[in-house]
């Protein structure tokens, strides 16, 4: 949510601020901006939209100076307004922001009191008017800018410029990340590695509660207590952190295709070509564990719900799943025997954060599942599983998804040969069909023409209705998901059989239904859910396998997918749930990689 940028260096900023904005784009697109100190002057340029506006603006009006800041916005206080685009400036400071200001309101008040005058709705500009204020003060700029941080309550990452200093940007890191690159006589820092992968490969990442002077010889790093510290650098790998759509329209369109070798990476990483036994990492104890809590936001959150099936069935673990929104503010009964599993690309949403936090204390275990190892998520728990996707920049979760799923799939396995529940022959052959998955997914992908002509019709909706049952019922929640966020089309999932307790009454002609329904052992009921749906009238879109399409009968619309076992169906299933959704949203025109009002990392609660 919002991406920052700085940079101290050796030639004119601007560009080079620009491009590795365009990197965080993915953190929110509803404004962006730069300020630049020159000739000991600050400067800003900011526009609404995206950034290709304040690309533009600075085309007309460019902004000189070797020292900047930079900013690409997700509203939260005040709509997208060139007013509410940050850096926010007061006097001689300028900030960037990302996160929110819990206390604003009473520091808003506070400094009004004082004489301050807010041109913004924002939480951010009481972060500058304080430091401006800190600097009529006497203070200096780096002394201004530590006393402001003492009185922020929230969450955030921020940068500091000030008017006078080229060779100074004063940063900090509360509950957001943020990450310091150096270069060769120059320095930079950014909401993430993925923004500075361009500039640098050596990387520090700030703890929490850091903040840290910047100058282009060095960096010094101070703890919440104000004591220096020393962080490691670290290398990256920089090509990983570069991002491209390597001739593919979108990031989405890109990243789906690339699920095949994603599920093989992930694969090898924990049960290298041939061998049996998982490489997992030290102090996972699936048989001291008297319960599993799973908890999660948006799409891994459904990877949760999958997850929980085969927690149960194949290690037979009490498994209790929350979306951590909801799960901070509950009074969960935990005990030492529990483990707690937060599953997160990104590993920076703020709710699975915060409710990391909230259980830590309580249970034996906490174990993340990650697509990005160095984020918070990451850094907290005490078991790190990452799910080797690589960066995913669509906004819709696609290749992520299938990858979590993989990962929960070995992990479930893992726990049942544990704790006795599956004997090593059932391991063995299930993880041998596990290792088939990345060849059916291909299979899933080749079906991209026909599932392209079908969203035609879709792509006139108004309304969708998602079913299913069992493992398919939260790929159903999923599919519905991906549509509603890049087409903008209503859709809402049921599970098959609790259509008949309301939503049935939705059902006319005008009403596309689509089914996910492998002919396994469910597959008589969803269809017999259907029927009633198809005697109603409702425009039946059932995808499954070439016994199940047989037996169903005549339905409407089918799409076929490849026979494959039971384990890896809603691997293989999420395919056309992306499908259907990417395709749609191409027939309706809309931003696929980048859609209105949402953003890729939520790191705000
Ligand atoms: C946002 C994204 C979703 C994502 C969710 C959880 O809402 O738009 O695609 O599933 O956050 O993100 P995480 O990084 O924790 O998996």
């Amino acid at each position: 949510m919002c991406g920052i940028v700085g940079v101290l260096g050796k030639h004119e900023v601007s560009p080079i601020i620009l491009d590795a904005l365009k990197r965080l784009e993915y953190r929110g697109y509803d404004s962006a901006g730069i300020a630049t100190v020159n000739r000991g002057q600050l400067d800003r340029r900011r526009a609404v939209g995206k950034l290709i506006n304040l690309s533009d603006t600075l085309v007309h009006e460019p902004l000189p100076g070797r020292a900047g800041i930079g900013h690409t916005r997700w509203a939260t206080h005040g709509g997208p307004s060139v007013a509410n685009a940050h850096p926010h400036q007061a006097g001689r400071v300028a900030v960037v922001h990302n996160g929110i200001i819990e206390n604003f309101r009473a520091l808003r008040e506070e400094l009004a009191a004082a004489g301050a005058h807010f041109s913004s709705e924002t939480d951010t500009e009481t972060i500058v008017q304080l430091a401006s204020h800190y600097l009529d003060q006497g203070l200096t700029p780096v002394q201004a800018a530590r006393a402001t941080l003492k009185r922020l309550e929230g969450a955030f990452a921020l940068a500091f410029l000030f008017e006078g200093e080229e060779d100074l940007i004063v940063c900090a890191r509360r509950g957001s990340p943020l990450c310091i690159g150096h270069g060769e006589g120059e320095m930079y820092l950014g909401s993430d590695a993925i923004a500075l992968g361009e500039l640098t490969d050596r990387i520090t990442y700030l703890e929490e509660g850091d903040w840290a002077i910047l100058t282009r010889s060095g960096l010094q790093v101070f703890d919440a207590e104000d004591q220096q510290t020393s962080r490691p650098m670290t290398r990256i790998n920089a090509a990983q952190a570069r991002v491209d759509k390597s001739g593919h329209r979108h990031f989405m369109a890109k990243e789906m295709a690339e699920q095949p070798a994603v599920l093989k990476a992930a694969m090898e990483a924990y049960a290298g070509a041939g061998s049996e036994a998982l490489d997992l990492p030290e102090g996972l104890d699936f048989t001291s564990a008297d319960r599993l809590i799973m908890v999660a936001c948006g799409t891994a959150y459904y990877a949760c719900q999958v997850a929980k099936y085969w927690f149960e069935q194949f290690a037979g673990l009490p498994v209790e799943i929350d979306i951590a929104s909801e799960y901070r503010y509950r009074a969960p009964v935990l005990g030492a025997a529990n483990m707690a599993l937060f599953v997160s690309q990104s590993g920076e949403t703020a709710d699975t954060l915060a409710a990391l936090r909230h259980v830590a204390p309580h249970v034996g275990q906490v174990v993340a599942v990650v697509n990005v190892p160095t984020s918070s998520i990451a850094r907290e728990a005490s078991v790190v599983l990452p799910i080797h996707a690589g960066p995913e920049i669509g906004v819709a979760s696609t290749k992520a998804f299938t990858a979590q799923l993989q990962v929960l799939a070995l992990l479930a396995l893992q726990a049942g040969l544990a704790r006795g529940r599956l004997s090593a022959e059932d391991y063995r052959a299930r993880l041998s069909e596990l290792r088939a998955a990345p060849g059916f997914v291909a299979q899933a992908l080749d079906r991209e023409e026909e599932i392209r002509r079908m969203t035609e019709v879709l792509a006139k909706a108004r309304d969708v209705l998602f079913l299913g049952r069992g493992v398919m019922y939260p790929l159903a929640l999923e599919g519905a998901l991906k549509l509603k966020e890049i087409s903008y089309i209503h859709a809402e999932a049921h599970a098959a059989g609790e259509l008949k307790h309301g939503p049935i009454a939705l059902i006319d002609e005008d009403l596309p239904v689509i089914v996910f329904a492998p002919h396994d052992a469910l597959f008589e009921k969803t269809v017999s859910n259907m029927q009633e749906v198809m005697a109603r009238q409702g425009k039946v879109l059932l995808i499954s396998d070439a016994r199940g399409l047989v037996e169903a009968g005549d339905v409407p619309f089918t799409l076929q997918m490849p026979t494959v076992p039971d384990l890896i169906a809603p691997i293989v299933y999420a395919v056309p749930a992306q499908l259907i959704a990417y395709h749609t949203a191409l027939h309706r025109g809309t931003d696929v990689d980048q859609p209105r009002n949402l953003a890729k990392s939520v790191t705000v609660e």
